[in-house]
């Protein structure tokens, strides 16, 4: 089995490839080192060929795209590991960001993201999750697309003002409620979070590239801003690996994992978190690793982790903690109560003491049996520890294999045009000439339809989005996804829903 030393104490400590979709932790207090563990295991990764996803909380780990320095702090910490030569590289990256400023823009389209996740995402009760639920089924039996928020906006508005016509069909649809999902919509919009629905929608395939040397792409998500939405950050990793896991095929436990997705400020995702969205994260955690993905949680304190999902994680970094109330002491107790122990070492004592980069270290063995816990020093990074500038980042972003293909929004014809298209049918009976947003579509149909045809002929022998896509391609391209991933699923979407054994 390959392995990549990842830390030293008394004996080396290997975390191995074929082990690495059993997933992992990696926990201690503010700067303990938690960001430079994270990095070191996604170099190590990279370099053998396995892409990573990352969110970066601070910025500081976009230096993992760069080479690294010596300094004499530096130096010191190589010699008296023993590290022999040191060598400096960087890894590739592709950026991305929600608000498509520090990266390449990252959208899902509001169909795709489902009801479940979007109430999350709003914070709504379960009657108004009820209400947008069957606000999604109304736009599903009536083929009409939710694309972006408009078309969201556009369809509560429709649907509040035929209430009465829909509740012989689809039951009580309370104007509080609708009203609810308005507020929490008109919020979201002024946090900025409408941008990140829409298309181009993100194609997953671009996230398990390697580049010309072998090397997996480390991709990094700048979350600095977006954790200013924690809810908004939480619900989109969640949906990031409930996409991976539909839409990656079975693999079993593979010799090499697919992707390793790092999880960062990973207590927000569990925050006051509905009991069925929990029991759902369980599972996706639990299933996710026969698709050859492994998922690390990166956070303060494990007991930020429930119990079920904590029992998955089996490779566990854990940093120092600090015990200075009784609170903090209880959960130092339960951190030293997860490992597998060592007669050698007083865990419990030994979590209090550790200096900065320093852990206590157990990684899965080859036969997935996690390894006495011991303590020892994180190797140092062949990367720049901390952020690069922003001309680096613009240029990293600017010859990115995916440039081009996300930058420009596409607004095809969904719910929003189409409502709005049928009121004004209504309102101003005549001037069909004037192109109505309702019949764009038709009119331009053989020249749209003959380069759809094409481009899916392409999307369904090869899979992603290209370089050099036009928008057109790109907007097919998503399209055609987003019509592959309605298929089948019509209350409740996502794997969220189909595990939740949806009414189908
Ligand atoms: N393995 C390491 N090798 C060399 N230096 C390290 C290592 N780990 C940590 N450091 C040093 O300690 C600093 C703090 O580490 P880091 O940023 O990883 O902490 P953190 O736990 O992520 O903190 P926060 O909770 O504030 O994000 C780093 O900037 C670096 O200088
Ligand atoms: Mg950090």
């Amino acid at each position: 089995m390959t392995q990549m030393e990842i830390a030293k104490g008394a004996e080396e400590q290997y975390l191995l490839a074929g082990m690495s979709n059993r997933h992992g932790l990696v926990a201690g207090a503010t700067g303990t080192g938690k960001t430079v563990t994270l990095q070191v295991m996604a170099e190590a990764l990279s370099s053998i060929g396995v892409p990573v996803f990352a969110a970066d909380v601070k910025g500081d780990l976009s230096g993992i795209s760069q080479p690294g320095k010596s300094s004499p702090k530096f130096d010191d910490r190589v010699k008296s590991l023993g590290l022999g030569d040191w060598s400096f590289s960087g890894a590739p990256v592709v950026f991305w960001d929600v608000f498509g400023k520090e990266g390449h823009p990252v959208r899902a389209t509001v169909s795709e993201m489902g009801p479940l996740l979007m109430s999350r995402i709003l914070n709504l009760n379960d009657t108004q999750t009820g209400v947008l639920t069957l606000v999604f089924k109304i736009a599903d039996d009536n083929g009409l697309l939710l694309l972006d928020m408009k078309d969201l906006q556009a369809m509560l508005l429709h649907v509040s003002e035929h209430a009465k016509e829909y509740q012989t069909t689809y039951g009580n649809i309370s104007a509080a409620s609708i009203g609810a999902i308005q507020r929490g919509l008109v919020s979201l919009v002024q946090q900025g979070g409408d941008q990140f629905f829409g298309e181009p929608a993100l194609n997953i395939e671009d996230l398990l590239q390697t580049d010309s040397s072998g090397k997996g792409v480390v991709n990094i998500l700048a979350a600095d801003k977006l954790l200013q939405s924690p809810q908004l950050y939480a619900t989109f990793l969640l949906w990031l690996m409930s996409e991976l896991f539909e839409k990656l095929p079975e693999v079993g436990d593979p010799e090499t994992p697919k992707l390793v997705f790092f999880f960062d400020e990973a207590h927000l995702l569990f925050n006051d978190l509905p009991p069925v969205l929990q029991s759902r994260i369980e599972q996706v955690v639990r299933l996710i690793r026969s698709k050859g993905v492994g998922v690390f949680f990166v956070t303060q304190n494990p007991i930020d982790v429930p119990d079920t999902v904590l029992g998955q994680l089996g490779n566990r970094v854990q940093h120092a903690l600090r015990a200075f109330s009784p609170k903090d002491q209880k959960a130092v107790k339960s951190a030293a109560q997860t490992f597998r122990a060592n007669p050698k070492l007083n865990v419990e004592e030994v979590i209090t003491q550790m200096g900065v980069g320093e852990a206590l270290v157990s990684f899965l063995d080859e036969k997935g049996i996690p390894g006495v816990v011991e303590r020892a020093m994180i190797l140092p990074p062949h990367s720049q520890i901390g952020p690069i500038t922003d001309d680096q980042r613009a240029a990293i972003i600017k010859s990115s294999v995916v440039a081009g293909v996300y930058e420009t929004p596409v607004d095809r014809e969904s719910a929003y045009e189409k409502l709005k298209g049928k009121v004004e049918a209504s309102t101003a009976s005549a001037t069909p000439a004037a192109g109505g947003a309702g019949a764009g579509t038709v009119e331009q149909g053989s020249g749209w339809l003959e380069e759809a045809g094409s481009v899916l002929t392409n999307v369904l022998g090869s899979g992603g989005s290209r370089r050099g896509d036009t928008p057109m391609q790109a907007m097919v391209k998503s399209a055609a996804r987003t019509v592959g991933s309605t298929v089948g699923r019509q209350i409740v979407r996502g794997v969220l829903g189909s595990l939740l054994g949806g009414r189908r």
